[in-house]
């Protein structure tokens, strides 16, 4: 048995989105266009052809989803912004209506006792911005500050938790190195400069928001996993470590004042092209709290290529574990503490948030039932690993779940169904599913 009171009675419980993958109406108001619109609608990058054009069209329906989660008793609405909709060109002029629809939202938010917490940054770059080579020009850090001042001056008033980037490690690679997300890149160079711009502005940020909000709770997020060595051979071992150093370490040390971990993967000198004078001071920033995004654990074996990384993951299928979910990920509950550790391990890391963590399995509405079972499973077994955390000492103050309602997810399109509401994409219908019941009912009481 396990009970959201066991937890505590001002642990924070949520639920995290992001602006691309619900939200639709991808040109109305004067929004630009973003590099996910541009590479959604190339063929064969998305799987079935699946686009955000419409999602689960949140821009219109925005009041009747803070409903729902009302409905399921979470406090915290996690969302981004899109960057693209308050400068359709990136920099210049601010469009006020980009600017007026996330006012409604964060007072429909607040109207309904809801926390509003903004990620500035979910992988949604203004298209111009990256016709100018996007986060791989130096210029970035300008037009991302740019950015962060209108926002913080114009929600700052009435939203004081704000987190700078979603999972830097997930749209520097998958954008720039492997090409499978946008903007659709496949270049070391690139992902050198783009990772330290993205330390760059991360620091930056952290300092106009201190200055812009009063009393504000300041964050960032990271995408990580406990890496295992596939053998205790040498090889393996150092192959893990170097992946380690790619997927968890490169972007939170530099915050933390740590510089970059060379020491973990030496390619990482290859960094030092892009590092212009003054720039490492600019690098650390005192976060108010780090959130942590996790799934699934890596086993990594060493490999003869592809060079750089010389590691490859051993595939949860080729391990034959036993449970795994329709993103292909293995159900790995132990993962979550041996992660929340990891990073405890950092004398800065103060106080921590799952900003993220769910499950995508298949569900099939039965007369206006979603019955995932599975899910509960999950969220339950992830969830008893946060607590044993905490129960250690780990200053971990809240839990979002990923997602709200099923939406599009990224190169996979809808297929995955993340949410803890069921979505028809023909009707735009929701449905509670039993795992979002559940978190109504505090768990199994
Ligand atoms: C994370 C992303 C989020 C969602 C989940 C499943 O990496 O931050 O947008 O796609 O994975």
């Amino acid at each position: 048995m396990l009970s959201k009171s066991d937890f505590g009675k001002d642990f924070l419980w949520g639920v995290a989105t992001a602006s691309y993958q619900i939200e639709g109406s991808i040109d109305v108001d004067g929004k630009g266009p973003s590099i996910w619109d541009t590479f959604s609608h190339k063929k064969g990058k998305i799987k079935n052809g699946d686009t955000g054009d419409i999602a689960c069209d949140f821009y219109n329906r925005y009041e009747a989803d803070l409903d729902l989660l009302k409905a399921m008793n979470l406090k915290v609405f996690r969302f981004s912004i899109s960057w693209s909709r308050i400068f359709p060109e990136g920099t210049g002029n601010v469009n006020q209506k980009g600017l007026d629809f996330y006012h409604k939202l964060i007072d429909a938010c607040l109207a309904r006792d809801i926390q509003p917490w903004i990620t500035l940054y979910h992988w949604d770059l203004p298209q111009t911005l990256q016709d100018k080579g996007g986060w791989a020009n130096r210029e970035i850090i300008d037009w991302f500050c740019n950015y962060v001042e209108t926002c913080t001056k114009a929600f700052g008033d009435k939203v004081k938790n704000w987190m700078v980037f979603n999972e830097p490690a997930v749209f520097c690679i998958l954008g720039h190195v492997l090409g499978i997300h946008a903007p659709g890149i496949k270049s070391i160079p690139k992902f050198m400069a783009a990772t330290h711009h993205v330390c760059v502005c991360q620091g930056e940020a952290g300092r106009i928001i201190r200055q812009n909000v009063p009393n504000a709770n300041i964050g960032t997020t990271y995408s990580c996993m406990h890496v295992e060595a596939a053998s205790k051979s040498l090889n393996d071992l150092k192959a893990a470590r170097r992946m380690n150093a790619l997927l968890n370490r490169l972007y939170i040390e530099p915050a933390l004042g740590m510089g970059y971990p060379t020491n973990g993967w030496e390619a990482l000198s290859r960094l030092e092209p892009f590092i212009k004078d003054n720039d490492l001071e600019k690098l650390p920033f005192d976060f108010d709290f780090i959130g942590l995004q996790n799934y699934t654990q890596m086993v990594v074996k060493a490999a003869p290529a592809p060079p750089l990384m010389w590691a490859l993951e051993e595939s949860p299928q080729k391990r034959k574990v036993s449970e795994i979910t329709e993103m292909g990920w293995e159900v790995y509950p132990e993962g979550m503490y041996k992660i929340i550790k990891q990073f405890d391990r950092y004398e800065k890391v103060n106080q921590i948030i799952i900003t993220e963590n769910g499950a995508a399995f298949k569900d099939t509405p039965i007369n206006g039932r979603v019955q995932d079972l599975q899910r509960i499973r999950f969220f339950r077994n992830y969830l008893r690993n946060v607590l044993k955390a905490k129960r250690e000492g780990v200053n971990i103050t809240g839990y979002f779940v990923w997602t709200l309602m099923d939406n599009f997810e990224w190169a996979e399109g809808y297929h995955p169904r993340f949410g803890l509401v069921y979505i028809d994409y023909e009707t735009q219908e929701r449905i509670i599913k039993d795992s979002g019941k559940w978190f109504a009912r505090g768990f199994d009481i």
